[in-house]
Order: C-alpha cells, then sequence, then structure tokens
C-alpha cells in the first residue's frame, strides 16, 4: 500500500500536495486535487471528507493568489478540484435522492460557492454507473443557480465506456443551452469497468451499462470528444488518458479551439510531456491527496487498469507488443469485428449458459424501471388480492377468511386470504403423498424444468407480486431497502435480489 501510494497519490495532506506539485506547476502544468476519500459510510466519514474538501479550496486559493482577470481562460488555467459525490454523503443512493437534494446539494453549493469566489475549478468526478442519474440530478440545481453565474468552472467527468456516453452529453448540452454556461467536461474512459461487468452479472441485468470490448470503448471516446468539440458554445473539452492514440486522435480532431488534456499524477508522464512540449497543448494532473485510510479503491482501479492486458500502459510495457498493434485505428479494428459485443463476456441472463438463465434483476436506480414497476403494480392494485389452498388444481372453498394488511402500513388492506382448514390440509397432505411417486417417477431432468417454469411465472407476475409493498399508489418511494442497497469498489455490500419475505399470499 505504501510503494503504491507514493506512485499514485501526491500527498498525505493539501498542503504536502501543493508543495509537491510546485515543480510541475513551475512548467506550466495545472492541477486538479481530489482528496482521497469516497463511499463515506457513515456521516461523519462524510463530515470528515467535506471538511478536507473545503479546506483544500482554500489552500488552494492562498496558493494561487487572486486572479489576474475573472475570465473563463484565467479560470482554466488555474488548479482546481476534483469531487465524488459519494465522499460527501452516507446515503448517496438512487433511493434518497429527496433527502440528498436537501442535504447533499447544499454542501456541493457550499464548495461550489467557494471555488467561484476564489476564481478556482471544480469537477465531479464519475462514479459508479447506477450513479449516473443521481449525480446529475444534484449538478443540474447548480449549474441552473443564479448565485453561481459568471463562473464556468463547474464540470463533470463523462465516461466513454458507458452506453449513455452521447445521451449524455446532449442532455449536457441542452443544460448548458439553457444555463447560458459553458461547462467543463472531463472526458475520460472508465475507472470501473471490471466493477460494472460483476455488478451487472450480479444484479441480473438485461444488459451491461458498459461496452464489452476495449476497442468499442476506444471508438466511443473518439466520437464523445468529436461531440464536445463541435459544441465550443456548451463546452470546455478536457481529455482525460493516458493512451498516445487516443491523444494524437484528439489532437487531430480538435484543431485551434480552447481544449485541455489530462493525465494521473503516478502515470503517462512521458506522453503528457510529448502533450505540453510538442503538441503545445496544456496539460492538467489529477492528483489524489490523502492518507493510507482511504486509499485502498482508489489505488485497486489503479491496480486493475495498468495490470489489464488490454491497457495501454500495459501494453506499451510489454517489449513482445508489437507497436503497429498497439497504435492501430480503433474505429478500423471496430468495423472489422463481425461482433460487437464480446462473445466471451455473456449478457447477465446468459450467465450459466444453456445450463439455466440467471435470474432477473431489478436496478431500481434506473428511473424507466422504476416506472414500469410502479405502473405494473398499480395496474395489479386495481384488482383485490385473494389467495386461497388450492388441492389438486381446485380452490377450497371452506376455512375463515382474514384480511392481509401491507407490511409496511398495517392500517392498509391489500386482499384477502383464505386460511386452510384441517379438511384442506389432510386434502392436500393425500394428494402429496400419492403425487409424490408420479414426482420421483419424472426424473430430475423434467423436475428442473417444471421449477423454471415456476421461477419464470414468479418473474412475470412480480408487479403483482408485489402490490403488498406498494399499497398506497400515491407513495413514489421508499422503494424495499435491500433491493436499493449502494456499493462501491470500497464497500462491496452484499445485494439481495428476493422476494418480499411478508407474510402476504
Ligand atoms: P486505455 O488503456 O486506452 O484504456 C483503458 C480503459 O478502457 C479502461 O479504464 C476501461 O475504461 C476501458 N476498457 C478496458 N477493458 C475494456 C473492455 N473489455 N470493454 C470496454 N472497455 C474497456 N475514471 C472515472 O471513472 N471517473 C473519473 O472521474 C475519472 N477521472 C479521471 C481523471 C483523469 C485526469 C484521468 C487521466 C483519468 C480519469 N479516470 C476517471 C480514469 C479513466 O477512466 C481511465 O480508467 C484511465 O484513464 C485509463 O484510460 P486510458 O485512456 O488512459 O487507457
Ligand atoms: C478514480 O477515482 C480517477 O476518478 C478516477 O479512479
Amino acid at each position: 500500500m505504501r510503494i503504491l501510494g507514493k506512485q499514485f497519490v501526491l500527498g498525505e495532506t493539501i498542503q504536502g500536495a501543493l508543495d509537491n506539485a510546485a515543480p510541475d506547476m513551475r512548467e506550466g502544468y495545472r492541477f486538479s486535487f481530489d482528496m482521497l476519500g469516497e463511499c463515506a459510510r457513515t456521516a461523519r466519514d462524510a463530515d470528515r471528507y467535506f471538511r478536507r474538501y473545503t479546506e483544500a479550496a482554500s489552500a488552494i486559493a492562498t496558493w494561487a493568489g487572486a486572479p489576474e482577470a475573472r475570465t473563463e481562460d484565467a479560470l482554466h488555467a488555474r488548479s482546481g478540484l476534483s469531487v465524488k459525490l459519494s465522499a460527501l454523503h452516507p446515503r448517496y443512493a438512487a433511493s434518497q435522492e429527496a433527502r440528498l437534494a436537501r442535504e447533499l446539494i447544499p454542501r456541493l453549493r457550499n464548495l461550489a460557492l467557494q471555488m467561484r469566489d476564489a476564481w478556482l475549478p471544480l469537477t465531479v468526478d464519475a462514479e459508479e454507473a447506477e450513479r449516473l442519474a443521481l449525480s446529475l440530478s444534484m449538478l443540474e440545481p447548480l449549474l441552473a443557480d443564479p448565485a453561481l453565474s459568471g463562473w464556468n468552472g463547474l464540470g463533470i467527468a463523462v465516461q466513454a465506456y458507458s452506453k449513455r456516453a452521447l445521451p449524455l452529453i446532449a442532455w449536457l448540452a441542452r443544460v448548458a443551452e439553457e444555463t447560458g454556461r459553458r461547462i467543463p467536461v472531463r472526458l475520460v474512459k472508465g475507472a470501473y469497468w471490471d466493477s460494472e461487468i460483476k455488478w451487472a452479472q450480479e444484479a441480473g441485468l438485461a444488459g451491461y451499462p458498459v461496452f464489452t470490448r476495449k476497442v468499442n470503448t476506444d471508438v466511443a471516446y473518439l466520437a464523445a470528444a468529436r461531440a464536445l468539440l463541435v459544441r465550443p458554445d456548451c463546452f470546455y473539452p478536457q481529455f482525460a488518458t493516458h493512451n498516445a492514440h487516443t491523444i494524437a486522435a484528439v489532437a487531430d480532431l480538435a484543431g485551434d479551439g480552447p481544449y485541455e488534456f489530462q493525465r494521473l499524477h503516478g502515470m503517462g508522464q512521458g506522453v503528457h510531456r510529448a502533450v505540453v512540449e510538442d503538441l503545445k497543448k496544456p496539460c492538467r494532473i489529477y492528483a489524489p491527496v490523502g492518507g493510507h485510510r482511504d486509499l485502498l479503491a482508489y489505488l485497486v482501479r489503479r491496480l486493475l487498469e495498468n495490470g489489464a492486458n488490454t491497457s495501454f500502459v500495459h501494453r506499451l510495457a510489454d517489449d513482445e507488443a508489437p507497436i503497429a498493434a498497439i497504435i492501430a485505428d480503433p474505429v478500423e479494428k471496430a468495423a472489422r469485428l463481425p461482433e460487437k459485443a464480446n462473445p466471451a463476456i455473456p449478457a447477465p441472463p446468459d450467465l450459466y449458459g444453456g445450463a439455466r438463465r440467471n435470474s432477473l434483476g431489478l436496478p431500481l436506480w434506473d428511473e424507466a424501471t422504476r416506472a414500469s414497476l410502479l405502473d405494473g403494480i398499480g395496474r395489479a392494485l386495481e384488482q383485490p388480492a385473494t389467495a386461497a389452498p388450492i388441492v389438486c388444481g381446485n380452490e377450497i372453498e371452506t376455512g375463515p377468511v382474514t384480511q392481509v394488511t401491507s407490511p409496511h402500513d398495517g392500517r392498509v388492506v391489500v386482499g384477502t386470504c383464505r386460511d386452510a382448514d384441517s379438511a384442506a390440509i389432510d386434502a392436500a397432505l393425500e394428494a402429496a403423498g400419492r403425487g409424490a411417486q408420479d414426482w420421483d417417477g419424472l426424473g430430475g431432468a423434467a423436475r428442473a424444468s417444471i421449477l423454471d417454469r415456476a421461477a419464470e411465472l414468479f418473474e412475470a407476475a412480480r408487479p403483482d407480486l408485489m402490490r403488498c409493498w406498494y399499497a398506497r399508489p400515491e407513495r413514489r418511494w421508499p422503494m424495499p431497502r435491500a433491493t436499493c442497497a449502494r456499493r462501491s469498489t470500497s464497500c462491496a455490500t452484499t445485494r439481495r435480489k428476493h422476494a418480499p419475505s411478508s407474510r402476504t399470499r
């Protein structure tokens, strides 16, 4: 950890980091300091991280002094801060959007005001795919906030490996048009690839939120770069990559407009020296700052990306890899692929091959999923739910009927249930005894396919079976917490995909 920390972290404190940054700053590099910390687990963690960000903002402001002029060019030439929203609140999850609007947005706003006053840039890092929409709902009010107008320093990182990168850029362009802002956009490929693949499999999503071939991400990066560069009225583009081909392709696309390149501290020094000296383009260094206890998640991401055999820096260091292959045009490579998705990474439902289908998860962080589930539940609620024992296919019509109430609100009746009386129980036991021989005689495969069919019916009837969770249609939130559990690389919480454990039939 110490060795890795030395390589990838600029300093334990902001003061130490500013001292260590001084030689590079003298050579014209700008910095974006990130006070390491993410995925706050407790309010105390979040307070600590927030305090660090505000102290860092003051230290950078003091170090930078007053700007020569409060112009956009001067703003972008200065060092600033990068912030991970997951560090600022312990419940940074889609299910908490209303609470985050009350508690997280004001924090981010305070930080933004501090940066605006000191004329320094502030970038919101891109984190997990499931938090993308949430991060936008935190950012959007600030982009429209009149108190921050005139300061085009509030930026966001966009991940090219995300299948939503281009729609996101279109959305940002619309916000820029509506608010009259020019938004700094840091274009990255994305640092959570391995985790996104595993989470999508674990959650049983219909597809992956990210591309499954490296070359597709490289192509998407260029498409996203073009989408940023054609809207200089909306964006100040910041190209964050260590890949020499990507840098060269972007420089070729970009022409003379204002933009910058970025690299991570401890990576890409050689190629970015060429950016500054040969391309004569500005380069910003993203510099993590912090102590060992907050380093792990960041360092694991650096290890994973540098260790991957598809990574540019890894291939460059490999003496056996032919240079022509390393710098091959990704667009040509992708065009030649007969299958665009990676056949070695089956879609989450096909994870177990032909043997069995993966169970379908419910990505409740996705608004479209929530809307269609809630619609289905709303429709189910129009019919009263009744349950009764069924023996040999026949509904039993004797026995006491009781009302069933919602597990989260005992005042709400969600249906009725006829309990089995002793005659029904005897009949069921006798039928089960008679049927056991036939069931055994079917053999494993036939029994398994009956169980599979039952599972599919459960999945198809999900809104109907979940109506008890949502007995009052006017309540949009909260959804069941277990399926909304929040994760990050540093805090792998176990996600449970399960049916509600209520008594309600
Ligand atoms: P390359 O080797 O060309 O690309 C590696 C990248 O390709 C991987 O990181 C991954 O995104 C992608 N990839 C690898 N395998 C596959 C595959 N099988 N299918 C599809 N795609 C694949 N990342 C964030 O997520 N959020 C941030 O806020 C962020 N900020 C950054 C700031 C700076 C200044 C820099 C330089 C990077 C930042 N990153 C961030 C990290 C970035 O996303 C990349 O992980 C890193 O830069 C490696 O990409 P590359 O272009 O340098 O290298
Ligand atoms: C990460 O934290 C650099 O934001 C990027 O991995």
